[in-house]
């Protein structure tokens, strides 16, 4: 987490710094700040709390053409004004912005900078003080620069600001994302292109254990044992509109909306010229000559990768199993003779999946990811991509990416199957047309989930998802929307266990909202509601055409049965929107969260 920014041009820095970093604050908004270097002159400016408190604090008389930014997600240190970066070193010399994790920072500290002050509690002041202690040794800036580097354990992508070379600006990179965008006369660096396409939009991707010396015409990029690398740029495929709110309120609302043009998106992608779905042979190859798929994800994507497990197994007939990239990556599970790995991660950044990706190729397994970020570190480092196509999600809670990545799952599924010979009496990309017309209806009848919000969680301090088979999947994913952003606490069960423990949570007035659309289960959901009604539930049930009756709430338009999650999660996303809008909640940026989540 956390976000850096860099420039070094002829334009106002801090305007462009500032206009990255709010691009940026999805990463994290515990605090923010920038420095700008005018000759030898630093000047930095930082605030706990978000971008628009920085903006009211930065000198708007500054003129500095080089300067470097930061967003913060807290982890080593409270969210503060002291904790904030830029950090710099005793005398000031040195400036530095880091995203990423020093895990040896107290050994580096005693070792080396025992009679060193330190004005923050964060792992990342050890890094610019010894820096500044390697110099005042005598080394030359870039050397005290890769010294350090060379001693710091775990992640770090670093700009730095030497108050000596005031036309450089010092750059480096392990595990955390960063990019060095190029335009005439100048240089940009930030952690995601997004922030900077208001400046360029050609990048150079930087890899792990790089250095780069940035001047405004010129970049020079070394590997840490100082062998020169050339790196040709590449086009970042959205536009600057692509991020822009438009006419909505919110973020989460527009990507809401965008979902049944995504569908779209996503099946034409995945077309060929005769129309029909496909995928990379050697994909398919790989899925075929797996004896077991394990899907690792975190959060909305873990839920998608569970939705993802029945498509494959129904359609492909592989066994799927599905992990918490956290709980793997220290707790494998005996593996089967032949596994392909699967990510599924809307950033292509999580930590958690990443630590596994790590282990797998020391085992040299296959992996495969999906992701909506091309380029990102996940892409990068399986065997094979495949991309989401969604277009940038900004809002911290995901929707499109969740059903977008459903979508890929269904048509690597469908596409083995073919493969395998498995025929199954249904086109899907008829059946994800009529999903996205499904979906169209549903944001059409926002308004119904707005009056469902106010009738059910207006005053509640807790909420129950209930569903069985794929409807309980998708009754995690609502309750996670729902807590993430409107901070009511919510639970998603599978409707038969609710009698083995959790319905003794059950009071008078407590909101259970029932999700049915599977045909086979639909009177045991439907006597799962009756129970939480008999004591005192205050219950919604959402069912789909054909399962429906006069008591249900609301009717999902009918879709086929194994894309059910496709439509089934969208009221559910709607309504958690209308929890929070109605809460008062920071909608697109809930507390202590950030949309990449790159520590462990
Ligand atoms: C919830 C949410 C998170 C992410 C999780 C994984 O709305 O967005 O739970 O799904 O942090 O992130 P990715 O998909 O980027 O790996």
């Amino acid at each position: 987490m956390c976000g850096i920014t860099g420039y070094i041009g002829h334009e106002d820095a801090k305007e462009i710094l500032l206009k990255g970093l709010e691009k940026l604050e999805y990463r994290g908004y515990d605090s923010a700040g920038i420095a700008v270097m005018n000759e030898s002159d630093v000047q930095v400016f930082k605030e706990k709390g978000r971008m628009a408190k920085l903006r009211e604090v930065v000198d708007e008389k500054i003129i500095a053409q080089v300067g470097i930014g930061h967003t913060r997600w807290a982890t080593h240190g409270v969210p503060s004004q002291e904790n904030a970066h830029p950090h710099q070193s005793a005398l000031g010399r040195f400036t530095l912005v880091h995203n990423g994790v020093i895990e040896n920072y107290t050994e580096l500290q005693q070792q080396y900078l025992q009679d060193v002050t330190f004005l923050s509690d964060t792992d990342t002041e050890v890094i610019v003080q010894l820096i500044a202690m390697f110099s005042e040794e005598g080394l030359e800036t870039i050397e005290a620069f890769r010294k350090t580097l060379t001693l710091l354990k775990g992640s770090y992508a670093i700009a730095m600001l030497d108050q000596a070379t005031p036309d450089t600006i010092f750059v480096a990179k392990n595990k955390s994302p960063l990019l060095l965008g190029v335009g005439e006369g100048f240089h940009v660096v930030a952690s995601d292109a997004m922030a900077m396409l208001h400046v360029t939009d050609s990048f150079i991707e930087l890899m792990d254990q790089e250095i780069v010396i940035v001047k405004n015409d010129q970049h020079t990029i070394q590997t840490l044992a100082g062998a020169t690398v050339t790196r040709q740029p590449y086009q970042a495929a959205f536009d600057a509109s692509d991020i822009e709110k438009g006419t909505y309120p919110h973020y989460m609302l527009k990507e809401i909306d965008e979902q049944p043009a995504v569908m779209r998106k996503i099946i034409q992608a995945y077309q060929n010229e005769q129309g029909d779905l496909t995928i990379d042979d050697d994909i398919i190859e790989a899925l075929r000559a797996a004896d077991r798929l394990y899907i690792i994800a975190s959060g909305t994507s873990y839920h998608a990768g569970l939705v993802g497990k029945q498509l494959i197994e129904k359609m492909a007939e592989i066994p799927v199993e599905v992990h918490l990239g956290s709980e793997f990556a220290y707790n494998p599970p005996l593996l089967s003779e032949r596994p392909l790995f699967i990510f599924i991660s809307q950033s292509g950044e999580t930590a958690d999946s990443r630590a596994v990706l790590v282990k797998l190729k020391e085992w040299n397994y296959p992996s495969l990811t999906i992701t909506n970020v091309p380029g990102s570190t996940l892409s990068r480092e399986a065997d094979y991509t495949l991309l989401l196509h969604a277009g940038p999600e900004i809002a911290v809670a995901s929707t499109k990416a969740y059903t977008a990545q459903l979508a890929v799952l269904s048509i690597i599924s469908y596409v083995v199957a073919q493969n395998k010979q498995i025929h199954h009496r249904f086109d899907l990309v008829q059946e994800l047309g009529i999903v996205a017309t499904a979906m169209e209806a549903l944001c059409d009848a926002k308004e119904e989930f707005e009056k469902i919000t106010i009738e059910f969680l207006a005053t509640t301090r807790n909420c129950f998802f209930i569903g069985r088979g794929l409807d309980y999947f998708v009754c995690l994913e609502g309750a996670l929307k729902l807590k993430e952003i409107s901070y009511i606490q919510a639970e998603g069960f599978a409707g038969g266990e609710l009698k083995h423990g959790t319905i003794a949570l059950i009071e008078e007035g407590t909101p259970v909202i029932a999700i049915d659309t599977q045909r086979n289960v639909s009177g045991n959901i439907r006597g799962n509601v009756k129970e939480v009604a008999a004591r005192g539930a205050n219950t919604c049930l959402i069912a789909m055409e054909g399962n429906h009756n006069s008591e249900d709430r609301y009717v999902l338009p009918e879709v086929h049965e194994w894309l059910t999650p496709f439509i089934s999660v969208l009221p559910l996303q709607l309504i958690a929107y209308y929890a929070s809008l109605h809460r008062g909640c920071d909608i697109d940026k809930p507390r202590n969260l950030a949309k990449s989540v790159t520590v462990e």
